[in-house]
Parts: structure tokens; sequence; C-alpha cells
């Protein structure tokens, strides 16, 4: 199958139906971005951007999809240029030209590309964006480096939920246990090393990496409350546990080892990175 088929598999399927949910695969194209706009993950995303670059106004946004990101984007007031190699009006540029039409946005232009083979200047953005799409490089450093170049001096970097594997038996799980990855068989994944290699290579320096727990944008659907809760959990339940609570920067430090233990239990864990191009 391809992804288009596989998702219009999957919606059919009630097993499937919370991954619609939650993924943004649903048919009404705009109920998906209504959904990320209001998810804990865009919030956190927004406010990195902020923090980070708080001047900048045009984002390429890379690998968009049915267009979650590109479009809220627009609709927070920024340039927005979205590529995405899948001409699909599913899931890719068809469906992007859609919402551009439905919110009436004029601040975004989609073109179809691979991220290795885009035609754009040097320095020509402020932002370069990419959710869940960094991992589906077919050269990695060539795709970053693409990325690096069409950035300004001082410009950000920055991949979110990019799937994680330690070594080829790790990889070998993640495939195993991905969900849909039995229907089209287009996943994959890089090491930590392999991704900060690609981007130092680049010309980027980065500023930070956001372990699978250390933020929602990672772990959304789970929400933050939800993660906190299960850390203090899991420290309570150590010796001396509950008077630790008196001591955080030591109860920090054993819920952050326990939690290091249960991410590599997670098949394809997703990290994020920042990088400034300096
Ligand atoms: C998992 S989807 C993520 C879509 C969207 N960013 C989102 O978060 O909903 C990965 C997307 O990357 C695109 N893609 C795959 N290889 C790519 C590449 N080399 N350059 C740019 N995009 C690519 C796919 O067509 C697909 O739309």
């Amino acid at each position: 199958m391809t992804w288009e088929e596989t998702i219009q598999h999957i919606r059919k399927q009630p097993e499937y139906r919370f991954l619609v949910e939650k993924a943004y695969f649903e048919e009404q194209l705009s109920l998906n971005v209504e959904r990320y706009r209001e998810s804990e993950e865009y919030k956190e995303t927004l406010q990195k951007i902020r923090q980070t670059t708080p001047n900048a106004k045009r984002i390429l946004d890379i690998g968009s999809g049915n267009g979650i990101t590109a479009i809220s984007f627009a609709l927070d007031g920024y340039d927005v240029v979205t590529v995405e190699p899948d001409p699909s009006q599913t899931i890719g540029a068809g469906a992007i030209r859609q919402l551009k039409e439905e919110y009436r946005l004029s601040n975004i232009q989609v073109y179809e590309a691979f991220a290795e083979e885009i035609n754009f200047k040097d320095g020509e953005f402020d932002i370069v964006f990419a959710r869940q799409c960094m991992h589906h490089a077919y050269d990695l450093k060539k795709f970053v480096a693409e990325m690096s170049r069409v950035l300004k001096q001082g410009g950000m970097f920055f991949t979110v939920r990019d799937h994680v594997i330690f070594d080829e038996a790790d990889k070998v799980f993640f495939l195993e246990n991905h969900p849909l990855q039995k229907y089209y068989g287009g996943e994959n994944a890089f090491t930590p090393q392999q991704y900060t290699e690609a981007i130092e290579t680049a010309g980027l320096t980065i500023v930070e990496v956001l372990k699978y727990f250390d933020s929602v944008i990672n772990y959304f659907p789970e929400e933050s409350k939800t993660i906190a809760r299960r850390k203090k959990e899991v420290v309570e339940a150590t010796r001396f546990g509950k008077l630790l609570w008196y001591f955080p920067s030591i109860r920090d430090r054993r819920a952050n080892i326990a939690f290091e233990q249960i991410e590599k239990n997670i098949p394809g864990r997703m990290y994020s990175y920042i990088a400034i191009k300096k």
C-alpha cells in the first residue's frame, strides 16, 4: 500500500480510531488543524520558536504532510513556505492547498519537493521547521545541509518528533512495533549520533536536544501533567522516595534515571533538536 492508501484504510478500521485522531489523519482536514493548534505540543512548539527567534517572520516547513504545522504557522502570522514531496489530496501537498483555500490564506506557498532537492536561495528563511520528517530523509546529511543553506545567519533549525534508535537491533524492535509499517513499509530512524553529526557538519550549532521525556513535543498525546504524575509515582516507589520531595534535585535525578530506562523500552522513541546557524 502507499502511504495515502494506508491512511484511507485505517480511517475505516475502528481499532485505529485513536491513532487517526491523535496523529491528525481525519478526512476533514481543518479538524486536524484545529486539534493540532489546541494541543499542548503546538503551544510548546510556538513557545520554543518565540523564545529562540522572537523576530522571525519567514518559516520553511519541510515534509508538511497534510499541513497541520504549515497552516498553523500561517494562521499565527508567519510567512510560510511549505514543501511536501507527496502530491496527495489526502495527506500531501494537495491537502495543504485545500486548506490554504479554506482558510483564505495569502501568506503560505506550497511546493512539491524532497528536502534534499529544494531550489530556494541561500539564507532565505528565519526558521526551518520539520515535524516527524527528518527521519524520512533519503540522505540525512544532504537533507540537513540543504536546510542549513537556506537558513539566515542566526536562524533556527527546529526538528521535532524524530524517531531515534540506538543500534540495529533497536531499529528492528522499532520497525516491528510501528503500527503502520506492515501496510506501507516506509518507516525509518537514525541514531542520536547520526542526527548530531548531520546537524553539526551542516554548520549548525545544537542548542537543545529534547529527549523523549524532556518535552510534551515528543510524548504527545501523553500530557505533561500525566508524565509529571508518573515521575512522582516512580520516585515515591523507591526507598525513602517520599522524603525526596524535600530534596528536589535528588528527586529529579532519580526520576530522570528511572525514565531513561523507560525510554529505552519505547520503540523508536522520538527526540527533537534545536540548532542555530551561527
Ligand atoms: C510522518 S509524515 C509527517 C507529516 C507532517 N509533518 C506532520 O507532522 O503531520 C512525514 C512526511 O515527510 C515527507 N517526506 C518523506 N521524505 C521526505 C524528504 N526526503 N524530504 C521532505 N519530506 C519528506 C512525507 O511525504 C510525509 O508527508
